[in-house]
């Protein structure tokens, strides 16, 4: 077939399916159309029932007593989502607080290492630092926890085209509106002048030429000859007003653009899971938790309580922890596998070695709050980030708390071996190194108005020793602990295709507690 025609088609089939059967048939047959081009968004609806107390009527058995293992978000799911049928749980904590890498720091918490250095936090009334995860995608389940639990969400900003971008390639600092203008409009121009010029005769029609020039003339705003000159989509060193503004010098030369390196951060929120929009909870991060605690009963949360033996039994399972043992039907071990790992038990061998496999990563931030908003007042970034090959990675701007007197944002947010660098160093080294750095991006201002700050290395916060632990391979080990072994069922992120999300410790849960409830449900 005439590849032009087929093109041709491809445009008008699309729209015209849609909006046709649309006026046609109504919404419902469009949903169908839609369906049948993997459109439509049925995908998305979540298919978990929750076990509810009438479960259990037909059965005429009862809820039994079920053991979790952490109060982070997993353990916390899971124990709020067997509550709603009447389940008698318990949930084991190691340290003093709920939440495990949900951990939200404001004025007066401390913060404690495994060397044992702490840090108290000094930040003033209504500052917060999301320690821990910070942003949710809008398709992740996350949010309808939070919709169930009515904690408040609100937009976090996940780019911003007036952050910046540095990295070594680059003399100063540039807005990412300009990087990315600059960008697109040589690789346009590249791809213009190449279709131009019969270098892709192979592989493109006519057509297909007039297409792709016809879109490159916008994705790049190239001139008619196919060359990139720059454009207003640069930015200005003085915005139009009254007058037309002032445009930024440049674009620098194509061979300068290329060796800037922008392809991480040009590309990175185009990912699945960090497009915006994004959301955060009101008043920080650890609102899910704590509103799940609340649900769960803090009286069913032992603090303090060490895991030490977990025993499976003919008709039970067994927990010892510091500071007693617990008897009940069933576990759910909601721990770091390398945590678990390590506790005494008498699981299988080939369950003890898949729990081995998953690896724990690194991941650090700091906190720094300032008594001025700068980056707004001076730079006008609200909210976003900026992108660095430095080792602080980049520095996040707040998505809260606009033009008030002070606000927190991240020094750093790095992942990897940079985190690894600064996990080695006091917090006061951190502080200085990641000072230095920042200073390199926004000038003096960066040390002046300075009024506290907080770093955390996850890999050295106790009972959790890591930021988060991923599977190299989803593969027998995986689906081995999938199922429960002997009665422990196995739940968190790392049990998910959502590694280093809340998102994959709630998914974990539903199915952790889905599987039991089945089985509690035949009475096996
Ligand atoms: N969820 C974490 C974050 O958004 C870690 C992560 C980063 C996960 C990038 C996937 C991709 O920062």
């Amino acid at each position: 077939m005439n590849a032009d025609r087929t093109n041709a088609d491809k445009k008008l089939t699309r729209r015209a399916l849609l909006v046709g059967v649309g006026v046609a048939g109504g919404a419902g047959a469009m949903y169908a159309a839609m369906g049948a081009l993997g459109l439509a968004p049925s995908q998305q609806q979540k298919d978990f029932a929750p076990p509810q107390r009438s479960d259990f009527a037909l059965t005429g058995r009862a809820a039994a007593k079920v053991v979790i293992l952490g109060a982070g978000v997993a353990g916390l799911a899971s124990a709020y989502e067997l509550g709603k049928a009447g389940y008698d749980c318990t949930v084991l904590e190691a340290s003093d607080h709920v939440g495990g890498r949900n951990r939200t720091l404001r004025a007066g918490d401390r913060l404690t290492e495994l060397d044992g250095e702490t840090q108290v936090a000094t930040f003033s009334e209504g500052t917060y630092f999301n320690a821990g995860p910070a942003r949710i995608a809008q398709w992740m389940v996350t949010l309808d926890y939070c919709r169930e639990l009515r904690v408040p969400v609100e937009l976090f900003v996940n780019n911003n085209s007036n952050a910046y971008v540095f990295n070594s390639g680059m003399l100063a600092p540039v807005r990412f509106r300009t990087a990315r203008a600059d960008m697109y409009g040589y690789v346009a121009e590249l791809l213009a002048k190449a279709t131009a010029s019969g270098a892709l005769d192979k592989r493109l029609t006519s057509g297909d030429k007039a297409n792709l020039l016809d879109f490159l003339g916008q994705f790049g705003a190239i001139g008619s000859d196919g060359s990139y000159t720059g454009s207003p989509r640069r930015g200005f060193q003085v915005y139009p007003a009254t007058g037309p503004g002032t445009p930024l010098s440049g674009p620098p030369p194509m061979s300068d653009v290329l060796g800037y390196g922008l392809g991480r951060a040009l590309s990175f929120d185009l990912d699945y899971e960090q497009a915006m929009p994004m959301f955060q909870p009101v008043g920080g991060m650890d609102k899910i938790v704590e509103a799940l605690a609340r649900e769960v009963g803090d009286d069913r949360i032992r603090m303090g309580a060490k895991v030490t033996k977990i025993t499976n039994l003919p008709d039970g399972v067994e927990v010892a922890y510091t500071g007693g043992s617990i008897k009940a039907d069933y576990c759910v071990a909601a721990l770091p596998p390398h945590l678990l790992v390590k506790i005494p038990c008498n699981l299988d061998p080939k369950v003890r070695a898949a729990l081995a496999i998953p690896v724990p990563a690194s991941a650090g931030k700091l906190g720094l709050e300032y008594r001025r908003r700068w980056w707004e007042l001076e730079d006008r970034i609200y909210g976003g980030i900026t992108e660095t090959d430095l080792d602080l990675q980049r520095l996040w701007y707040p998505s809260y708390g606009f033009h008030g007197t002070h606000g927190l944002m991240l020094g750093y947010y790095n992942i990897g071996s940079d985190a690894d660098t600064y996990a080695k160093l006091t917090h006061g080294r951190r502080l200085a190194r990641a000072l230095e750095q920042g200073e390199r991006i926004h000038g003096p201002k960066y040390r002046q108005d300075l009024t506290a700050s907080v770093s955390v290395a996850w890999r050295r916060q106790p009972h959790i020793e890591g930021a988060w632990a991923g599977w190299r391979n989803y593969d027998a080990n995986f689906e081995l602990l999938r199922h429960p072994a002997g009665r422990v069922y196995f739940a968190g992120d790392w049990m998910s295709y959502l590694v280093a999300w809340q998102a994959g410790a709630f998914e974990s849960a539903r199915a952790a507690v889905t599987q039991l409830h089945q089985r509690v449900l035949k009475g096996t």
